[in-house]
C-alpha cells in the first residue's frame, strides 16, 4: 500500500501568555497508523488534538491533512474535510436528554443530510453491533454504565466512517478489564475500516494495545519517538520515572 501521509504537523508552536505549550512541533501520520501520544497532565496533548482538527489556531506553522493545508481552506472546504475526522473529546459525553439511538443519529444526519431515516437506523444498527451495544438502542444514557457509555460515545464517533480518529483519553477512568476492551474494540475498528488514528493516552494498557508507534511530549517538544517497548523500556531516568508512576500496574 501507498504510503499516504494523513496527518502532517510542520513546526506547529502554541503558546497562552506566558506558557509554551507547542514548540516547533513537527511530525507525520501515515495511513493505517496508530500514533499514540503521551505526556503529562498539562503538556499540550489535547491542544495538539485540537489544533489538528482545526477547533483552535496555531500560533505559527502548518497542519496538512491529505495534503491540504487546513489554514488555507474555506469554512466550506474545512468543514468537508472534518466529515472525515471522527473526534472522541476527553470526558466526551453523550447528550442525556437523548436516546442511544438519537445520540448516534445526531451526526449521521449532520454528515449526511440527504440519508433516509431506514438507512440511518440500519447504519445506527450496524455500528452499535461493532461495539457489542445493539440492544442499548433505546436505552436513555442514564441506564448505561461508564464502560457502555464509553463504547456508545466510540460508536457515535466512527458512525460516519471517518478516515482519521482523533482519542483524546479514551480509556481514562475505566477498570483494567473495560480498558482492555475498548482498546480492543479501537483496533479492531482501525483494521476494519482502515482507520488513521491519534490517540492521547495515560494508559499503558491501551497504548500497549493500539500503538504503532508513540510519542512523549514534555516540555512543548517531541521530546521521545519509538515503539511502546522502546519507550517503556528505555534506561532514560525520565521514561522510568513515568512509567513507573504514570500507570496502575496490571
Ligand atoms: N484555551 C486555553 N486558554 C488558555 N490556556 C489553555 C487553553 N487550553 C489549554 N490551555 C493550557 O495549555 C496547557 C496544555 O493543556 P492541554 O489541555 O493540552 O493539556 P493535556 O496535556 O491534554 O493535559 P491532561 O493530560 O491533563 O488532559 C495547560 O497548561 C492548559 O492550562
Ligand atoms: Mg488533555
Amino acid at each position: 500500500m501507498a504510503d499516504i501521509r494523513v496527518v502532517e504537523i510542520k513546526n506547529v508552536s502554541k503558546r497562552f501568555d506566558d506558557l509554551i505549550v507547542l514548540d516547533n512541533i513537527s511530525l507525520e501520520v501515515h495511513r493505517a497508523e496508530n500514533l499514540v501520544v503521551f505526556g503529562r497532565s498539562g503538556q499540550g496533548k489535547s491542544v495538539l488534538l485540537k489544533i489538528i482538527i482545526g477547533l483552535m489556531p496555531p500560533d505559527s506553522g502548518n497542519i496538512l491533512i491529505k495534503g491540504q493545508n487546513i489554514s488555507e481552506l474555506t469554512v466550506s472546504e474545512l468543514n468537508r474535510l472534518r466529515k472525515n475526522i471522527g473526534f472522541l473529546f476527553q470526558g466526551s459525553a453523550l447528550y442525556d436528554s437523548m436516546t442511544v439511538r438519537e445520540n448516534l443519529s445526531f451526526p449521521l444526519k449532520r454528515t449526511y443530510p440527504d440519508m433516509s431515516q431506514s438507512e440511518i437506523t440500519n447504519k445506527v444498527v450496524s455500528t452499535l453491533d461493532l461495539v457489542s451495544l445493539e440492544d442499548a438502542i433505546d436505552k436513555m444514557p442514564s441506564e448505561l454504565s461508564g464502560g457502555m457509555k464509553k463504547r456508545i460515545a466510540l460508536a457515535r464517533s466512527i458512525i460516519t466512517d471517518p478516515e482519521l480518529m482523533l482519542y483524546d483519553e479514551p480509556t481514562t477512568g475505566l477498570d483494567p478489564i473495560t480498558t482492555k476492551e475498548i482498546s480492543e474494540l479501537i483496533i479492531n475498528l482501525q483494521k476494519r475500516l482502515n482507520m488513521t488514528s491519534i490517540a492521547v493516552t495515560h494508559d499503558l494498557i491501551c497504548a500497549e494495545i493500539i500503538a504503532d508507534r508513540a510519542i512523549f511530549l514534555k516540555d512543548a517538544k517531541v521530546a521521545y519517538e519509538g515503539n511502546i517497548k522502546e519507550l517503556t523500556g528505555s534506561n532514560d531516568p525520565f521514561l522510568k520515572n513515568f512509567f513507573s508512576h504514570e500507570f496502575v500496574p496490571q
